[in-house]
C-alpha cells in the first residue's frame, strides 16, 4: 500500500507543500462525508446567497468553502486563498509559502440527483512580500507548483500533479487514507470521444461549430471515423473520464454572453485542469492559446476551454486558424 504522503516524498516533494496537500485531502474527506450523508445530513437544496458569479450558492457549497478555508487557514501554510465562493481574497498568515485557489464543490447542480462533483485546486508558491492583495495571484497557470482535484463519485479519489506527471490515490474510507491506485496517467493522442454541451451550438463561434458538425458527420465525414458523445455536467468529472480513457473537452465562448471569453473560471477550474492534462500528455487551449499561458487579470475570470487528446485540441486550433 502507498500512501499519498510516502507518494509525495519519494517524488522529492518538499515538506511543507505535502503538508499542504495532506490538508486539502482533510478538508475534502470531511466533504466527502458530509456528501454521503446527502438528504440524512439537511444539506440539500439552496442557500438564498448568490456567489461572485450571480449563481445560487447550494448548503454544499458553503459548507465545503468553509470547511478548506477553515482548515487552510490554521495550518499556517497559506498566505491567501481565492475560492469561487469568495468574492475576495481572504489573506492568511503572512509567513505563509503557498497562495492556494479553488472550487469547492465543482458541478453542484449535480448534488441534487447524487450525480458526481468534485473540488478542484491550484497551488502557487507565495513571494516573502510583506503585502498580499489579489495581485499576487495574477499568475500564469504555468506557475503552478501543484494542481489536482478531488472527485466524490462511487469511489472518491485525489488526482494530483506536482510537476512530475499525473498520479490518481483512491480514498480507503475504513483506513481514511489516500492510497496510490494509478502511478502514471497518459492521454491517447488519439481519440473518438467528445465532450460538450451540444444544446448550445447554435451559439458557438462558426469555427467551433464546424469542428463539431465535421465530428457528427462521422465515418462520410472529413475526419474519417465516428464519434461518441459524453456530457457529465461537472467539469471534474468530464476531465476524470479524459484522464481514464482519453476524449476531447470544450467549453467554448458563446454569443448568449459575448462580453465574457467563456463560462468555465481560469484561476481555480482551466488551470488546474490544464496542467494535469499538459502533465498527463495531453492539451489544453482556449483554441487559439495555451491555457497555461495566459496572464490573469482577475481571480474570478472566465476562459474558453478546448483540453484533452494532443492532436484533437490540434484539430480544433486549426478550425480557429483557418477562421482567422
Ligand atoms: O463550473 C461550471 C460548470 O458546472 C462545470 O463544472 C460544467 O462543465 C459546466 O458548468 C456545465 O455547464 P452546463 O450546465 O452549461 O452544461
Amino acid at each position: 500500500m502507498q500512501f499519498l504522503v510516502n507518494v509525495l516524498r519519494q517524488d522529492g516533494v518538499d515538506n511543507a507543500l505535502i503538508s499542504l496537500l495532506q490538508t486539502v485531502g482533510v478538508a475534502c474527506k470531511e466533504i466527502n462525508f458530509r456528501l454521503h450523508q446527502g438528504a440524512l445530513a439537511g444539506v440539500l437544496g439552496s442557500t438564498e446567497d448568490e456567489n461572485v458569479q450571480g449563481e445560487v450558492q447550494k448548503k454544499l457549497d458553503v459548507i465545503s468553502n468553509d470547511l478548506l478555508k477553515d482548515l487552510l487557514l490554521q495550518s499556517g501554510l497559506v498566505k491567501a486563498l481565492a475560492s469561487e465562493e469568495e468574492d475576495d481574497i481572504v489573506v492568511g498568515d503572512i509567513d505563509g509559502q503557498f497562495l492556494i485557489a479553488f472550487d469547492p464543490l465543482d458541478g453542484s447542480s449535480n448534488i441534487d440527483i447524487n450525480a458526481m462533483v468534485g473540488t478542484i485546486f491550484s497551488i502557487y508558491r507565495a513571494n516573502d512580500s510583506l503585502v498580499v492583495d489579489e495581485s499576487s495571484f495574477l499568475q500564469p497557470g504555468s506557475l503552478q507548483v501543484a494542481a489536482g482535484y478531488v472527485v466524490y463519485g462511487p469511489a472518491t479519489l485525489l488526482v494530483l500533479t506536482t510537476g512530475n506527471g499525473v498520479k490518481m490515490f483512491t480514498l480507503d474510507q475504513t483506513l481514511g487514507e489516500y492510497l496510490l491506485t494509478v502511478k502514471k496517467v497518459n492521454i491517447d493522442p488519439d481519440t473518438q470521444e467528445f465532450a460538450i454541451n451540444m444544446s448550445n451550438q447554435r451559439h458557438w463561434a462558426k469555427p467551433m461549430q464546424d469542428y463539431i458538425d465535421d465530428l457528427l458527420k462521422g465515418s462520410e465525414g472529413p475526419r474519417g471515423k465516428n464519434f461518441n458523445m459524453r456530457w457529465v455536467a461537472a467539469m471534474v468529472a468530464d476531465v476524470h473520464r479524459i484522464l481514464c480513457r482519453g476524449g476531447l473537452f470544450s467549453y467554448p465562448w458563446d454569443r448568449r454572453a459575448p462580453e465574457k471569453p467563456g463560462k468555465l473560471r481560469l484561476m481555480y477550474e482551466a488551470n488546474p485542469m490544464a496542467m494535469l492534462i499538459e502533465q498527463a500528455g495531453g492539451r489544453a487551449s482556449t483554441g487559439t492559446q495555451r491555457i497555461l499561458d495566459i496572464q490573469p487579470e482577475q481571480i474570478h475570470q472566465r476562459v474558453a476551454v478546448v483540453l484533452g487528446a494532443a492532436n484533437e485540441v490540434g484539430a480544433v486550433e486549426q478550425y480557429y486558424s483557418h477562421q482567422r
